[in-house]
This record gives C-alpha cells, structure tokens and sequence, in this order.
C-alpha cells in the first residue's frame, strides 16, 4: 500500500511537470537569485499532496512548497514536487519528481521520476534500487581521478573558506570531469545508476536528497556527510559515492 501510493503520488505528480512543460505557467521567485517557484511546482505539489492524504490521512508531510504538515505518526513523505525548477522552466529535460518516505526516522522508501527521460528509480530498503524496474549498481571505478562527478550549487553562494567554488575548481584543476546537471535527486539517481561515481554538494534540503540519498545506498553506494559521519537529510552537506572512492572524495572535498 506504502509503494502504491508513492508510485501514484510520483507518477501523479509528474504528469502536472509533462503538461506544462514547454508551456505556459505562472513564474514567481523566492529568497535569492533565480530561486524560482512555478505554477507547475505547486500544482504538482497539491496532486502529489492530495494522493497521499487519500491513502494516509494522518501521516506527517514535509514538503517543499508548503513546508511541514506535521501529525503524531511514524511515518513522514518528503517531497519535492519539482527538483530541477530552473532546468524545468527553461525548458530542460532535466527535472523530476522526488518523494522519500521515512519511518521511525529512518528513510524506508523512494522514488524519483523524469518523466522527459522516461525514468523511474525506486528505491526500497534492504530490497535494491530499479531504473523502470531493472536492478541498478553503482560503478567500479576507484580512483577519483578517474572518475566522473557530479555537484550542484546554492542559489545564494555561501562564502565559506571551503565553499563550493572552491571545491569544484580543486576538482577541476586535478583534470576531474565534474557536471552539474541541476537537480540533486537525478545526480544521486544517476551515481546509483553507475553513470557518475560520485556527487557532492554544499547546501541541500531533505526533499531534495531524501529518495536520491536511499537509491545509492540500495545500489550498493555509500552516502555521508562531507566529515564521513552517518548522513542525514536536514543536515545541509552530502557525499555520495560507489563507495571505493569515498574516503579519497572526502579528503579532495576537506582539501
Ligand atoms: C535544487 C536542485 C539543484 C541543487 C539546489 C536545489 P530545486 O532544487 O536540486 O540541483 O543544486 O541546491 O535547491 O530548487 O530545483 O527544487
Ligand atoms: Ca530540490
Ligand atoms: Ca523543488
């Protein structure tokens, strides 16, 4: 019943992304530059919202748009109704749907869906992780050198000693291919898919990671926070990686 309705919420949602995509809809903007929000992010959000209240009405919500819905329950759905707005309200076929369904604190479930890609990760605790049904694994690769990252940046750059600027060039100068597609629960997706050894990223909320963190565990991958220590979504940084080469990530991260 959990999966079903997650499916459906997703897919629900998803279809909100396909009719306006490349269309008409109303842009507004929230705190920082080009931090927008669209007529499809909230209409996405009231479909993805309504379809799981149908099936579980006392369950607590967190969710970008709204915010926290909160309810006495073991269960909570995180939710990102589109994440990649920028790619989506440009006209990018890079965006998707992100929900997390956590219980007892610990995230149990997730999907994300680029409905533009015709891709569909699941991902189950202790079960794996599916791209449109097909079992995934991360990569073999390594060496970070050898690898190919992804990251992302804040809207609002943070001006930290070791913020993301300054990462990204250590990368870069090393000669590591490093690309930023623009939505956070695509490039985990993509590294438990094994097409990115590994993602890092300074600031992230949980709707943002929430299913994406769960796919690369279940896919073999390994996920921290940028100390190496057990990773939680409402803590901002995230390493994801295929696991060999993690601890060497970390230390080009820490530089
Ligand atoms: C953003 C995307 C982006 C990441 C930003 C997020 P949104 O989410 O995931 O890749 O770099 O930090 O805020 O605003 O498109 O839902
Ligand atoms: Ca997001
Ligand atoms: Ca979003």
């Amino acid at each position: 019943m959990l999966k079903t309705t997650l499916l459906k919420a997703t897919e629900a949602g998803a279809r909100v992304l396909q009719h306006y995509f490349n269309g008409t809809f109303t842009v507004s903007h929230k705190e920082g530059v080009n931090n927008l929000v669209t007529q499809a992010d909230k209409e996405s959000e009231a479909v993805i919202l309504e379809t799981i209240r149908e099936a579980f009405p006392d369950h607590y919500i967190l969710s970008e748009e709204v915010g926290a819905l909160p309810q006495d329950s073991n269960y909570k759905w995180i939710i990102d109704p589109i994440d990649g707005t920028v790619n989506f309200a440009n006209g990018i076929p890079i965006c998707c749907v992100s929900i997390g369904v956590e219980k007892d604190g610990k995230m149990i479930l997730g999907a994300v869906y680029n409905p533009f890609m015709g891709e569909l990760f699941v991902a189950e605790r202790g079960q794996g992780a599916t791209l449109n049904d097909r079992r995934i694994k991360v990569s073999n690769k390594d060496e970070v050198l050898r690898s190919c990252v992804v990251t992302g940046f804040p809207y609002s750059y943070l001006d930290t000693p070791n913020g993301p600027l300054k990462v990204f060039e250590r990368f870069i100068r090393r000669g590591v291919p490093v690309r930023r597609l623009g939505s956070a629960a695509i490039d985990l997706c993509w590294v438990a898919a094994g097409r990115f050894d590994g993602f890092y990223e300074h600031k992230l909320e949980a709707w943002d990671s929430a299913a994406g963190f769960l796919m690369v565990e279940e896919a073999g991958g390994k996920v921290t926070d940028f100390k190496g220590d057990y990773y939680s979504p409402y803590q901002p940084g995230i390493v994801a990686t295929n696991g060999k080469i993690h601890t060497e990530m970390l230390q080009w991260i820490q530089g």
